[in-house]
């Protein structure tokens, strides 16, 4: 299989190194198109691919192509792509809020798949949502899950519009969980430990009880219970959690993301 990837920066790269290290792409048939000319050099030195930084008849040659600059910048973009992209070649983009039917117009290609993953892809442990036109047969969706499911887990989804809670919940997701794992580790400082040791204690917190939720055999609600028994310590913090409508407020704030994230996309 050969692919191109136009826009090699975290994502894109993200997507690069997993289909490589699983073996999916032979890197003589990445085709990794850069335009900046810092972050090309880069890209030759680690020999991830060939390397280059316009887009030309070689990327033609691709099974298939992967659209993963800004959307701000795919209005540069298109028009040299169009004039390359041949009839068979399957179009997966990765970028936020720009429509199937928007892509298929500008490229005038109808094999157009859209995904949204997000930034633990560098790990191979993402998840992405994706959705495709109804051009798409099954076997070209088959192969494009393959190749995403290289960078952690994927949902289909019928509907595109849910692309747009999809972007909500798990492509913002990992800011969201920084935002509180920073205000527990100031609230470690507050309480007096060095930034050093209320990271250690909030991220090992962090991890620890993600496996648990996985592993140990219970509802979240009954997880919680665990921890904060009738009139604890736990159940101090979770009093002063609910009187500042803590969970309201995250629920709100994720439909706000959903919300601008479809006003986006409507252009
Ligand atoms: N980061 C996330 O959490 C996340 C999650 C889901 C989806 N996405 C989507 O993934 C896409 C990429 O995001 P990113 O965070 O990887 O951005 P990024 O690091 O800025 O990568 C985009 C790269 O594309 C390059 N580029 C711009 N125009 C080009 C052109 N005409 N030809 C070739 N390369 C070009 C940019 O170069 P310059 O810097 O010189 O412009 C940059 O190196 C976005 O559309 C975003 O919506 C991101």
């Amino acid at each position: 299989m050969k692919i191109a990837i136009i826009g090699c920066g975290n994502m894109g790269m993200a997507f690069a190194k997993s289909f490589l290290q699983y073996n999916l792409v032979q890197p003589d048939d990445l085709l990794l198109i850069e335009k900046s000319s810092e972050r090309s050099e880069t890209l030759k030195r680690e020999k991830a691919g060939v390397v280059v930084e316009t887009i030309g008849p070689r990327v033609g040659e691709a099974d298939l192509l992967i659209l993963s600059v800004k959307p701000q910048d795919f209005g540069s973009v298109y028009e040299s792509l169009r004039a390359v992209v041949q009839p068979g070649q399957v179009v997966l983009s990765i970028m936020a809020g720009i429509p199937i039917a928007q892509i298929q117009e500008k490229l005038n290609h109808p094999l157009v798949v859209r995904a949204m993953p997000n930034t633990p892809a560098m790990l191979g442990m993402g998840i992405t949502g994706f959705t495709a036109a109804k051009e798409v047969d099954l076997a070209n969706l088959r192969r494009v899950e393959n190749l995403i499911n290289a960078t952690g887990r994927s949902v289909f989804l019928e509907d595109e519009t849910m692309l747009d809670a999809v972007t909500a919940l798990s492509g913002s997701g990992p800011a969201y969980f920084y935002f509180v794992v920073k205000a527990m580790i100031e609230a470690g400082k507050e309480m007096g430990f060095s930034e050093a040791v209320s990271g250690l204690l909030v991220k090992q917190t962090m991890l620890g009880a993600y496996h648990l939720i996985n592993t140990a055999d219970k509802s979240l609600d009954e997880l919680i219970k665990a921890v904060a028994s009738k009139g604890g310590t736990t159940e101090a913090a979770l009093r002063e959690f609910e009187q500042g409508h803590l969970a309201e407020t995250l629920v709100s704030g994720i439909k706000a993301a959903r919300d601008r994230s479809t006003e986006l996309s409507k252009g």
